[in-house]
């Protein structure tokens, strides 16, 4: 069985744009895959947080991928911060990237061109960490929505620079980026991507929005004055949104549902999403409420950490015996 591993960094709410981009794959490939999916926790620390807040999120985020179908009896589900293994790789992979390498990843450059202040050294080098978590794990595919492309290609790079320089240690794993859904868009700035550190509310859906404030955000979305009801990324790109997001929660080809428009205008085909989001939530929500009511959060996790705890023991002995760090017989 072909092995696939993905996470989520808990730095707010999840989003739709995390639900569509990425958890909708996690759910689709469980049965055929091998999967690991995690808590990216380590990673909401390379920016400032309240305690309080990244624990609530993260055990929110546990909850939300159990309601969204992953099944802990086929899924391993674990927290990043509980296998130190995690550091130890990440440590021995940043000592493997360039700076070059780094400061070429978008996220960084934006943030510096934007000449944003207080970048943490953790925010520079967290593509290492990322590489770390994939590589751990040695899995054949990484489901990632588009914007987390260049880090999977990152991992291949140094699984490759790994293996040449001390020997075959690591697979080098592909991204996988589905063709619908692979970034989904602000409903308020529809040439930004919907993000979890958005300022403005209406500009994002929360899977943890009450159903009707999520139909009003998506009444509210902004298009533009064409009139017509097409898939144009540049020329629509608000009308393109809308189209995906129906055809990801819905299952129905974007062209299929262009066709079932034609001579329609914008407030139907907004009324129809609405109404799918919405639908999708209460559903979502409602698992959601049930898991948490369960507890069993914990003991999921639990498990998960073990199975997962046994597969980073070996390989970082494994690399700390090819790099000559471990020295005793
Ligand atoms: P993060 O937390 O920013 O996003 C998690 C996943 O959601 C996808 N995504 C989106 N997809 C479509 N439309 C959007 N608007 C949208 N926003 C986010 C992302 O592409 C991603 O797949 N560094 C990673 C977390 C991470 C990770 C890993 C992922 C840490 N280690 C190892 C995979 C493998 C991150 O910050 O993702």
């Amino acid at each position: 069985m072909k092995r696939m591993l993905s996470g989520i960094k808990p730095t707010g709410r999840l989003t739709l744009g995390n639900y569509i981009g990425a958890i909708r794959q996690f759910i689709a490939y469980q049965d055929e895959y091998e999967l690991f999916v995690f808590v990216a926790n380590m990673h909401a620390i390379t920016i400032p947080i309240d305690p309080k807040i990244l624990r609530q999120n993260s055990r929110d985020m546990v909850a939300l991928y159990l309601a969204a179908g992953l099944d802990p009896n086929k899924t391993t589900l674990f927290l990043q911060s509980d296998l130190p293994q995690h550091a130890e790789l990440g440590w021995i992979l940043t000592c493997h990237s360039y700076m070059g390498e780094l400061q070429r990843m978008t996220q960084y450059k934006d943030k510096t061109a934007k000449g944003e202040t207080g970048i943490t050294a953790g925010l520079f080098t967290y593509p290492s960490l990322m590489a770390a978590d994939i590589l751990m794990y040695d899995p054949d595919f990484v489901p990632v929505g588009i914007d987390q492309k260049q880090h999977v290609e990152l991992a291949r790079d140094l699984a490759e620079r790994f293996n040449h320089r001390y020997s075959d240690t690591f697979v080098v794993p592909q991204p996988l980026v589905e063709k619908v859904g692979a970034k989904i868009m602000s409903l308020q700035n529809p040439t930004k991507k919907m993000s979890k550190s958005e300022d403005n509310p209406k500009a994002t859906i929360d899977l943890l929005d009450e159903p009707a404030v999520a139909r009003k955000k998506i009444l509210s979305a902004v298009t533009d004055s064409l009139g017509v009801i097409r898939y144009d990324v540049e020329e629509q790109p608000g009308i393109a949104n809308l189209l995906t997001i129906l055809s990801a929660l819905s299952h129905e080809d974007i062209d299929s549902i262009i066709k079932r428009y034609e001579g329609k205008g914008y407030g139907e085909l907004k009324q129809e999403v609405a109404q799918v989001v919405s639908d999708f939530l209460t559903d979502l929500q409602a698992k959601y409420h049930d898991i948490v009511a369960s507890g069993s959060v914990d003991d999921i996790l639990k498990a998960g950490n073990e199975r997962a705890a046994r597969i980073a023991y070996k390989k970082v002995a494994k690399v700390k015996r090819k790099l000559g760090l471990s020295i005793i017989k």
